[in-house]
């Protein structure tokens, strides 16, 4: 044996005894939740997700999950069933961690505008997505987690997942998770989980750390993603609009105008100014009945050569 240290081979045993993943730490106390979340009913659930951690370390020891970070973990395994079991407890695991790092003592009730903003054009508001998650979970059959998740088009939804099955390997980011297990709520919630999941949306649940971590989400999807999300929120904004303000006339689209002949106008209507909307009316009219600027100029053209 070596006089300071292990031997590579006791050092490789060490390795695969030592915990390879832990069990965070909550980051309020174990009664700040109550009574959304009973103290004794967080105690309990934290014994059973040690259990999960415990589970994952041995199951894993000596295999080529060994050094893995938690999510991609999950997203190599939760969905191969040669490692259902590795990708079953690793999703429970980083489940966990999520479902906590998400909840938070006394937190605004009102939701961040930003969430309020990325949520709306798919819920039509905040409280249609919160009653499209309620009825998400009420969905589920058996056990499992609801989610708020941004899929690869960076649009918000309202997932439900169950063994076999996670958003990570589907290519979506997880933003918010909703612990469905039945010792998430049976001991404060003996009447059904509906109750529990509508009390922690308005009374548990740090909308603030939901609205941060969409956002972040978002700003590290790729490129091309973001691009085409922006793209496709132009579109939909292009659809509400019925008329154009240029300076301070309004342009009436009842004509057929191309973009190039609004570009025209613009750059031609210095008379443009406060109260001259009908002229600005009669102007874009009179471009609309004009013929092509080409037209026009071998019209000239002609008329030169027979003068
Ligand atoms: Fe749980």
């Amino acid at each position: 044996m070596h006089a300071r240290g292990l031997t590579a081979s006791a050092a490789r045993s060490a390795l695969r005894r030592r915990s390879l993943h832990t069990l965070k730490p909550l980051p309020y106390a174990a009664d700040a939740l109550a009574p959304h979340l009973s103290s004794k009913a967080i105690e309990l659930h934290r014994a059973a997700e040690a259990d999960l951690v415990a589970q994952l370390n041995t199951a894993i020891a000596g295999t080529e999950f060994e050094h893995a970070a938690l999510p991609e973990l999950v997203a190599a395994t939760s969905a191969d069933a040669a490692h259902a079991r590795v990708g079953n407890l690793a999703s429970e695991v980083w489940n966990h961690e999520l479902y906590w790092s998400r909840l938070a003592p006394s937190p605004d009730a009102a939701p961040p505008e930003q969430l309020q903003q990325w949520l709306e054009p798919e819920f039509g508001s905040f409280d249609g997505f919160v009653d499209r998650f309620a009825s998400r979970a009420r969905a589920l059959w058996g056990s499992g987690w609801t989610w708020l998740v941004l899929d690869g088009s960076l649009t918000p939804r309202v997932v439900n997942s169950f063994a076999g099955c996670h958003p990570l390997s589907a290519g979506m980011t997880p933003i918010l998770a909703i612990d469905l297990w039945e010792h998430a709520w049976v001991l404060d919630y003996p009447g059904g989980r509906d109750a529990y999941v509508r009390a922690l949306l308005a009374h548990a649940v740090d909308w603030a750390a939901v609205s941060d971590a969409l956002v972040a989400a978002a700003n590290g999807a790729p490129e091309s993603a973001k691009l085409r999300h922006l793209v496709s929120l132009s579109a939909a904004d292009m659809k509400k609009l019925r008329s154009v303000v240029i300076d301070h006339g309004t342009l009436d689209l009842s004509e057929d105008l191309s973009l190039s002949k609004l570009h025209l106008l613009g750059a031609a209507d210095p008379a443009a100014d406060a109260g001259a909307g009908a002229a600005v009316h009669e102007a874009a009219a009179a471009v609309a009945r004009a013929p092509p600027a080409s037209s026009v100029a071998e019209g000239e053209a002609d008329a030169a050569a027979k003068s």
